[in-house]
């Protein structure tokens, strides 16, 4: 059975005060579920890391970082290495979330350093992938979305593998509030499992968790998470409220 898991991306949300104040209140608000029925991370902005793992305290709540460099030290201006990651408390890295790549230029090649970094530092990636409203119209989904998990996973082991969750989430869903179906949702989803199987093994397909990201609230999450490939979610916008983060971890469960 796949354990669901839920991350809430601030994006770059929040403050000094309000970050802590989130964090702890998620913790509080999923104390005896959190960690046992269903992962919890919060991904606040990479200055606040430290404030925020203090806020979450010796709760089950893990934290993970936005984004990650993939040299280990030196001069790489503006840049964060995994071993900073590591040190401040990271367990979870974002590697090619769709702003990355299509605000910021990343490309596939650079989210698999990205990623493979992210394995080499110990920290777990979560890769982000999903298609753009012209791809979807145009019938790329499956195509774009193939491209991206083989890029992205080039040269990571089946044995690796247990430490990457995938995330789905369609480019046009994001920030949007309009949200795919759930049947959109799960046949993008059982896609993914099934090319997972076929670039690795049925074990690997079977045991991934697949996130779903894309305008997840409160009154949407269940559904979605009910879907037989639908292992939890990335919410954004949604984190950013503990009460409306909360009952989406609570749906998951
Ligand atoms: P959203 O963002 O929930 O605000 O649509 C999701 C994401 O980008 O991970």
């Amino acid at each position: 059975m796949r354990k669901p898991f839920v991350a809430g991306n601030w994006k770059m949300n929040m403050d000094s005060q309000t970050g802590p104040a989130l964090a702890q209140g998620v913790a509080e608000g999923t104390s005896g579920v959190a960690g046992d029925s269903v992962t919890v991370a919060v991904i606040p902005p990479f200055v606040y890391l430290p404030v925020v793992q203090a806020a979450v305290g010796s709760s089950k709540v893990a934290v993970g970082a936005q984004d990650i460099y993939f040299e280990e030290k030196g001069a790489f201006t503006g840049e964060i290495s995994p071993a900073m990651l590591k040190d401040v408390g990271c367990t979870y890295v974002l590697c090619g979330h769709s702003e990355r790549r299509h605000v910021l230029g990343e490309t596939d090649e650079i989210v698999n350093k990205k990623l493979l970094a992210s394995l080499a530092g110990e920290l777990l990636p979560i890769l982000c992938v999903g298609e753009l409203l012209e791809e979807r119209d145009a019938g790329q989904t499956e195509q774009v979305v193939e491209r991206q998990i083989r890029a992205g996973l080039a040269g990571v082991d089946a044995a690796k593998m247990a430490q990457v969750t995938i995330a789905y989430e369609p480019v046009w869903a994001i920030g949007t509030g309009r949200t795919a179906t759930r049947e959109q949702a799960q046949e993008v989803h059982a896609f993914i499992r099934k090319l997972l199987g076929e670039i690795y093994d049925a074990s690997v397909a079977a045991e991934i968790r697949i996130q779903y990201g894309g305008s997840v609230k409160p009154d949407n999450a269940k559904e979605l998470m009910n879907e037989p490939d639908v292992d939890g979610c990335l919410v954004g916008g949604a984190s950013l409220k503990v009460d409306d983060f909360v009952a989406i971890i609570k749906a998951a469960v």
